[in-house]
C-alpha cells in the first residue's frame, strides 16, 4: 500500500521511518540527497494535515544513548531541505512523546531522537515497537536504504500499525522491479569494486538472471587469474579463483555471457598519472605490474554490448576511479550509458557508495533512469534476497 491507499489523516499521527544516516564530515552533513528523497513524503504528509512523526538511526550506537549520535545533529539539515522549522524530541516513546504530539499543530512535523539508542530497535523486541506504535496512527516506511535490517522501526512497526510506503520507497522498488525483477531483455549486470568475495552472492544471483555479466574493478583480476591470466601484481583473490571458474561454468549453462577485460591499464606503482603507466593485452602485464583500469578497446566493446540491451543494473566500478587516469573506463561507461538511457533504449538502474559518486564525477547523475543511495540494502537486493522492510510492508497485520 502507498500514500494513495491513505484515507483521510488530518490531526492524525503518522510514524515515518525514514533514512538520516547521512554521511558526515567534521560534523556536518556532506550530502542531503537521502533527506532530498523523503521530502516529498513528509510534505505530502503535513498538507494533508498529518502531525509526522520522524523515526530514524544515525550511526551505530549499539542500543546505548550517545552524546555524538543524537538525530539533532541532522535537524537543521532536514529543517533547511524542508523549508520549514521541525521540533526535535528526544525519545522515542513514552510520556514525553506524547505531550511533543499534543503541542503539535496538524502539519507540524518532530524529529524523534536515534532510535538505536534503545537496544529493543535493533533486537526487533515486540515490546519496543509497540511502545513506539502507541504514539501513531499509522506508520509509513520510506528508508529503501534501512529495509534490509529486521529492526523494529523498518521491520516490526508494520506489525503494530497500518503500513504503507512512502514515496521514496516506492519509486525505488518500482525502479529495482524494472531493472531486475519484471526487465525487458536483454539485461546486462556490471559488477565492479574492488574485491570479489564482498560480491560472491550478487554474482552468483546475476548469472542467472542476466544475458550479460560485465566484470570490472579488482573484481575482474580474479576471473582472470581463474582464466590462467598472470596478473602480476594485481589485487587478487587468488583463492577465490575456483569460486570464479564456477560462476563462469553456471553462466555458460544459463546463457549469460561473462565479460572480462582484454586490455588493461597497468603500472608498477598505483598514484596518479604514474611515469610507468601503460596500456597492453591482458596476456602482457608484467609480473611487477599491476592492473588498475580496463583498457580502451575492453570499454568500447562494452559499449557495443549495452547497444543490444534494453535493462542495465550497475553496481561498482570499472578501475581505480579516483585517481587519474583510472577513472577513464568507468567515466566512459557512465556515460554511455548516460547517452543511451536519454535516447530511450536503455532502462539503468545503478546503485551503491562508489557508483553514486562515479556517476557525479561524470557529471551524469540526473542521465540515468534510477539512482539507488542505499548501500547494503541494494547489494542485498542485487543478491536475490527477500529484504525483511519491504516484505514487511506488504505482510502489514496492523
Ligand atoms: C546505510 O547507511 O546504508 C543505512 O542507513 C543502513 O545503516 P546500517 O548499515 O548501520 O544499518
Amino acid at each position: 500500500k502507498t500514500l494513495d491507499d491513505l484515507g483521510e489523516v488530518t490531526g492524525k499521527v503518522a510514524l515515518v521511518r525514514v533514512d538520516l544516516n547521512l554521511p558526515m564530515k567534521d560534523g556536518s552533513a556532506t550530502d542531503l540527497t537521502r533527506v532530498e528523497a523523503v521530502k516529498p513524503t513528509i510534505l505530502e504528509l503535513a498538507d494533508k494535515g498529518a502531525k509526522v512523526l520522524l523515526l530514524a538511526h544515525f550511526g551505530r550506537p549499539g542500543g546505548k544513548r550517545s552524546s555524538v549520535l543524537s538525530t539533532s545533529f541532522v535537524q537543521g539539515d532536514v529543517e533547511e531541505v524542508l523549508g520549514k522549522e521541525i521540533m526535535f524530541i528526544p525519545e522515542v516513546a513514552g510520556p514525553v512523546v506524547d505531550q511533543s504530539i499534543g503541542i503539535l499543530g496538524n502539519g507540524d512535523i518532530g524529529l524523534l531522537d536515534n532510535v538505536r539508542f534503545w537496544p529493543g530497535e535493533e533486537d526487533n523486541d515486540p515490546n519496543f515497537a509497540q511502545a513506539i506504535a502507541a504514539h501513531g496512527d499509522f506508520y509509513v516506511n520510506d528508508a529503501f536504504s534501512a529495509a534490509h535490517r529486521a529492526h523494529a522501526s523498518t521491520e516490526g512497526l508494520a506489525h503494530h500499525l497500518p503500513a504503507f510506503a512512502g514515496r521514496a520507497m516506492e519509486a525505488e522498488l518500482k525502479a529495482l522491479d524494472a531493472a531486475l525483477g519484471n526487465p525487458e531483455a536483454p539485461v546486462a549486470a556490471v559488477v565492479g569494486g574492488a574485491k570479489v568475495s564482498t560480491k560472491l552472492a550478487v554474482l552468483e544471483n546475476l548469472v542467472g538472471r542476466v544475458q550479460h555479466l560485465i566484470i570490472g574493478g579488482g573484481m575482474a583480476n580474479t576471473f582472470l587469474a581463474a582464466r590462467g591470466v598472470d596478473v602480476g601484481k594485481s589485487l587478487c583473490e587468488h583463492d577465490l579463483t575456483d569460486t570464479a571458474s564456477k560462476i563462469m561454468d553456471e553462466a555458460d549453462h544459463t546463457g549469460c555471457t561473462v565479460h572480462l577485460p582484454y586490455d588493461v591499464v597497468v603500472a608498477r606503482e598505483f598514484a596518479a598519472n604514474p611515469p610507468s603507466l601503460r596500456t597492453c593485452n591482458v596476456h602482457e602485464v608484467a609480473a611487477d605490474e599491476m592492473i588498475l583500469d580496463i583498457g580502451p578497446q575492453a570499454t568500447e566493446a562494452l559499449a557495443d554490448v549495452l547497444k543490444t540491451c534494453r535493462t542495465l543494473v550497475w553496481n561498482g566500478p570499472l578501475g581505480a576511479f579516483e585517481t587519474e587516469p583510472f577513472d577513464a573506463a568507468t567515466m566512459t561507461l557512465a556515460r554511455h550509458v548516460a547517452a543511451l538511457t536519454q535516447e530511450g533504449s536503455l532502462t539503468s538502474v545503478a546503485g551503491g557508495g562508489d557508483t553514486v559518486a562515479a556517476l557525479a564525477q561524470a557529471g551524469v547523475t540526473g542521465d540515468v533512469t534510477y539512482v539507488s543511495t542505499a548501500g547494503g540494502a541494494f547489494l542485498e537486493w542485487m543478491e536475490g534476497k527477500q529484504l525483511p522492510g519491504v516484505a514487511a510492508l506488504s505482510a502489514d497485520n496492523g
